[in-house]
């Protein structure tokens, strides 16, 4: 894993900025499949994104993108939806068409066949080049609850009563949160072939450290992570707090600045 430790949520957004210019020029012609996240962690980045397409010309012409998950239940159109979310706070902003990016059906009748056709779907676009994660304060990504398998496909899940309270913020109550969701599972999003992670606050902390530095268990779904070749991690002071070998990050990152082909993981 790539940790980068950042002194603010700016530095941080062009930290992860960089690796969707990165991964958009090595895709060239072909075209990139982005993978997105909705919740607050990813907004700077899109924020930042959209500052360079509209300001440098960066082009999400050629890709195409789809959610990491969405509620099962919210009416279509719903401001909650990720389906909507993801709209207003990046893609309508980008010259992405906006018939390429797709989520999962939360209005489905049948949520189950669903699940598989999205998973089938994600396949049969090539798999995804990048995906964009945030993280959990009990350690999901995208809605893998603890306990959910490190094979995980995308499937139905029940949300954790820890991520109804986070999610309450959302909604006028805690009660107005969907308790089921469809999410990519551990396994889907362990194929992509390239994984950005952000965090910010020190709601966070327990989740990075286990994220980075805890044995990989269902406990803490994003331990998965770390069997990916691919991971950068980009976190706030705040959110680094609880990682022991924060110093050893900070002194790779600085040796790789020094010596830019190095990569130490
Ligand atoms: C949500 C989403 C996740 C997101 C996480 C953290 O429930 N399903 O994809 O990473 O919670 O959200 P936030 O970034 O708002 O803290």
């Amino acid at each position: 894993m790539e940790i980068h430790i950042v002194q603010n949520a700016e530095r941080g957004a062009e930290v992860v900025a960089d690796v969707f210019v990165r991964t958009l020029q090595e895709a060239g012609e072909s075209g990139t499949v982005l993978g997105l996240a909705t919740g607050s962690s990813p907004v700077p980045a899109y924020a930042e994104l959209i500052r360079r397409h509209r300001e440098e010309g960066l082009s999400f012409a050629r890709s195409r993108a789809f959610l990491l998950d969405e509620y099962i239940g919210l009416p279509a159109g719903h401001e909650q939806s990720y389906h909507h979310f993801i709209r207003e706070n990046f893609t309508s902003h980008i010259d992405i068409d906006d018939a390429a990016v797709v989520s999962p059906d939360g209005a489905s009748a049948d949520p189950v066949s669903e699940a598989a056709s999205y998973d089938r779907r994600l396949r049969e676009a090539g798999g995804v080049d990048l995906q964009i994660l945030g993280i959990g304060s009990n350690g999901h990504i995208a809605f893998n609850e603890p306990g959910s398998s490190l094979g995980s496909r995308t499937r139905v899940i029940g949300l954790a009563r820890s991520t109804i309270e986070d999610n309450a913020r959302y909604f006028d109550t805690a009660d107005d949160v969907p308790v089921r969701a469809l999410s990519q599972g551990l396994g889907t999003i362990l194929e992509a072939r390239r994984i950005v992670l952000t965090a910010t606050g020190a709601g966070k902390a327990e989740a990075v450290a286990q994220l980075a530095e805890g044995a990989i268990s269902a406990r803490w779904p994003a331990t998965a992570l770390q069997m990916h070749p691919d991971v950068t991690v980009v976190v706030d002071e705040a959110a680094a707090s609880k990682l022991e070998l924060a110093d050893y990050y900070r002194y790779s990152r600085r040796l790789e600045a020094e010596h830019p082909l190095l990569a130490l993981g």
